[in-house]
């Protein structure tokens, strides 16, 4: 346990005074380890207070009186006050350390000691703003490759911050197929572009031309894909936290993924994330064994630069949710807001990145209107659906859930290039009309042009 004491002390108190206060408090807190020992300004030049710092291997903070005089402490003394400028020092010195009060003022002749405790240390100001800059600043790569060995130290580097990652029941069910044959890489590099022109098929021709200027993959570019694939039996039959539910084993291998993309990064590495494949083919091709999945493809180099934001954000192919959108107070769709169509007024952020046109059909047959590619229905019955891109679940409970899940879909269309909805209402029911309400609000608050 980590723990902080706050002391105070009349001139020239003795050391051997202070060390016997302070044991007797921390033995009385428990134990622990002693970081801290904070007292009130003026008071650090005392020798005694200093060696007890010194003796504890503690940091000496002091704090002004004007400061501790603010806190709360629950023995408050109106001599102390008269004498140090503050009701109280050792708690006071304690709660203004962050601490939690164990054990409270307690008193020698000539001193008194209190004890808290500190939660868990965060790094530095400076290590955590480094953290943060690596999760803000790893980027999918695809283009910018240079041609340059990779490293072998740095890639083991990386893979053992890969090999760190959380895994259901320690189950570590990845595993890294360092890929630098280039005629096996050319086989998955002919499945991408497979999987490329069909999605581009299915785009409406507006999509289609903003697709064909997008690159998806840098397989060929990279000296090395890396295959991070999964084995969903890893561990046998009792592993610990999957057996309620087995997607913990494929959520393990994909955080893994992301340790290595965010230590690929740290070193400078550049990593782009292929997913334009049916997962078998890949497998094949790879020559895995059947009971091995494929749980993602990288393409890793070294490259001349990390754009500083996602690039399907800087060609205008969409754009990213605010967190407000993401955040949710104890029940599902309360954001903090008055009510889901304020939330979506006030979502200025967000602005429609395309001029798509999507049909939005609401109920009704999906067979009968997804023949066309801008056509999008809305599904409102309790009962899911088969699975169809094309088909949106929204099981609506209330006509007000019905409003905010109409909402969501206007705003999450909009930061996929979407920037006209046409809404066909074909349902009779006072579900349909609040989704469509809410729709309209999305919309109008994304600056998406809205008919129906
Ligand atoms: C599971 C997954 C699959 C992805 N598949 C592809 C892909 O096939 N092609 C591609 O260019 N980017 C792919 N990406 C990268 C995303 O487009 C990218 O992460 C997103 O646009 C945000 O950009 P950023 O990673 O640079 O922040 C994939 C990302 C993930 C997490």
């Amino acid at each position: 346990m980590n723990l902080v004491v706050g002391v105070g002390l009349r001139g020239g108190t003795s050391y051997r005074e202070l060390r016997d206060l302070v044991n007797d408090v921390v033995a009385e807190a428990g134990g622990g380890v002693v970081r801290v020992v904070v007292t009130v300004e003026g008071r650090e030049a005392e020798p005694g207070l200093q060696r007890l710092a010194a003796a504890l291997g503690a940091e000496l903070h002091t704090v002004p009186a004007a400061e501790l005089s603010r806190l709360p402490a629950p023995t408050p003394s109106e001599q102390v006050e008269l004498l140090a400028g503050t009701p109280s020092v050792a708690e006071a010195a304690v709660l203004v350390a962050g601490a939690d009060l164990l054990v409270p003022k307690r008193r020698s002749p000539n001193a008194t000691a209190a004890v808290g405790r500190l939660p868990a240390p965060a790094y530095t100001a400076g290590e955590r703003e480094v953290v943060h800059r690596v999760l803000a600043e790893r980027r999918d790569v695809r283009r910018g490759f240079i041609d340059r060995p990779i490293d072998d130290d740095l890639l083991m580097r990386v893979l053992e911050s890969a090999h760190r990652a959380p895994s259901v029941g320690l189950s570590q069910p990845w595993d890294f197929l360092l890929i630098r044959d280039i005629a096996t890489r050319r086989k998955v590099h002919d499945l991408a572009t497979a999987q490329r022109d069909a999605f581009a098929a299915s785009l409406p021709p507006d999509r289609r031309q903003a697709f064909d200027g997008l690159k998806i993959e840098a397989i060929l570019d990279t000296p090395l894909n890396i295959a991070v694939t999964c084995d969903p039996g890893r561990g046998g039959r009792h592993v610990l936290g999957r057996h309620a539910d087995p997607r913990t084993t494929w959520f393990s291998a994909a955080i893994a993924i992301q340790n290595l993309w965010l230590a690929a990064r740290a070193e400078g590495l550049g990593v782009g994330w292929v997913s334009f494949f049916e997962p078998g083919e890949v497998a094949a091709v790879l020559d895995l064994p059947a009971h091995i999945e494929l749980v993602g493809y990288l393409c890793v180099g070294h490259v001349e630069e990390f754009a500083p934001a996602p690039e399907l954000v800087r060609s205008g192919w969409a754009a990213r949710r605010p967190l407000a959108w993401a955040v949710h107070y104890d029940q599902w769709g309360q954001r903090g807001t008055t009510s889901i169509e304020d939330d979506a007024a006030q979502a200025g952020k967000a602005q429609a990145v395309g001029k798509q046109s999507v049909r939005v059909v609401v109920g009704g047959d999906a067979a009968e209107h997804l023949e066309l590619a801008d056509a999008l229905v809305v599904h409102l019955g309790s009962e899911k659906p088969v699975a169809d891109f094309g088909v949106l679940w929204r099981p609506a409970r209330t006509p007000v859930e019905a409003v905010e899940l109409g909402v969501e879909v206007a705003r999450d269309l909009a930061l996929q290039g979407v920037g006209e909805l046409v809404v066909q209402v074909v349902e009779q029911s006072e579900l349909a009309d609040g989704l469509a309400r809410g729709l309209r609000a999305g919309a109008l608050a994304c600056g998406v042009a809205w008919s129906g």
